[in-house]
């Protein structure tokens, strides 16, 4: 598709692959709406990158969605494209009895349902543009369970298997669906890793190259985008699964470990 002239929603816009992803399409000449749900880092984000737009929601409230929805589209009815990047990562212990019944399935609330339902809240209007594309940022833990982030990692094969789904729904509309398909890269979201025995954080990919591989992706209309070491991960758990997932049990058994002394 062409990165020119496209009104852009990202959702998780204020950090790592959101805000990296706002700065270089508006550098290429796109109007870019963020969200986020701390107003303070969304200001700053609007010093940071002038001429960015800034919306606070909570991906994981369907009422901030459907309130969402009402000020972007009235504000920007030109809109037509949608990046589902907000997400968060934990590290559970599944064993852990203090961890309440709510609080377990967060990561469903913000990963999964909140860009299943901000598909369900801007489909229709999506439909009505020319040029259309939906882009849901999924993981190379989409992949293989890694075991150390249970919830999380049904949360990124769940929303692969949807975007698959929804890509088959919208073949006859001119809505282009891609996954993004992201391996570990040195954003916010993995500095509760980095001190973990077994942990390599020079695996990480950086980032702005992850999301250049990503823009190039859109551009080549890519539908499955794997950068780095994601292309890896998508040969090995169709050709050797056992020995991928023999690497996570590694790395999740030796910060367990540490975490039980
Ligand atoms: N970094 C990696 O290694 C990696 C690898 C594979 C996939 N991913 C995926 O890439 C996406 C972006 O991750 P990142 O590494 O860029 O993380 P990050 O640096 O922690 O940024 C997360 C962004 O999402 C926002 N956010 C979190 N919860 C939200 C909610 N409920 N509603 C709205 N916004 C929310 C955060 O702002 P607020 O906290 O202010 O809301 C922040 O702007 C995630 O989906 C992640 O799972 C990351």
């Amino acid at each position: 598709m062409e990165l020119k002239n496209n009104t852009i929603l990202i959702t998780g816009g204020t950090s790592g692959f959101g805000y990296l992803f706002a700065s270089k399409l508006m550098a290429l000449g796109n109007t870019v709406i963020i969200t986020g749900r701390n107003p303070a880092k969304l200001e700053e984000t609007k010093i940071q990158l002038p001429g960015v737009h800034i919306f606070q929601s909570d991906v994981s409230n369907p009422a901030s969605i459907t309130q969402l929805f009402e000020q972007v589209t009235k504000q920007f009815p030109e809109l037509n494209m949608l990046i589902n990047n907000a997400g968060e990562m934990r590290k559970i212990n599944l064993q852990d009895a203090s961890i309440d019944l709510l609080d377990i399935t967060r990561e469903i609330d913000i990963n999964l349902s909140g860009p299943i339902r901000m598909v369900q809240q801007f489909l229709p209007h999506l439909k009505t543009k020319k040029n259309a594309a939906i882009m849901n940022v999924t993981s190379g833990i989409a992949l293989v369970p890694f075991p150390i982030s249970p919830v999380y990692g049904a949360t990124k094969s769940g929303l692969r298997s949807y975007t698959k789904s929804l890509r088959v729904q919208l073949k006859n509309t001119g809505i282009k669906v891609f996954e993004l398909v992201a391996p570990g890269s040195g954003t916010p979201l993995n500095d509760k890793f980095i001190n973990d025995p077994g942990f390599n954080a020079g695996m990480l990919m950086d980032p702005e190259k992850l999301i250049d591989v990503a823009i190039v992706g859109l551009m080549k209309n890519n539908y499955e985008i794997y950068p780095g070491m994601a292309r890896m991960m998508n040969v090995m758990s169709r050709l050797a699964p056992g020995l991928l997932f023999a690497q996570m049990v590694k790395m999740t058994e030796k910060a367990m470990a540490v975490t039980k002394k």
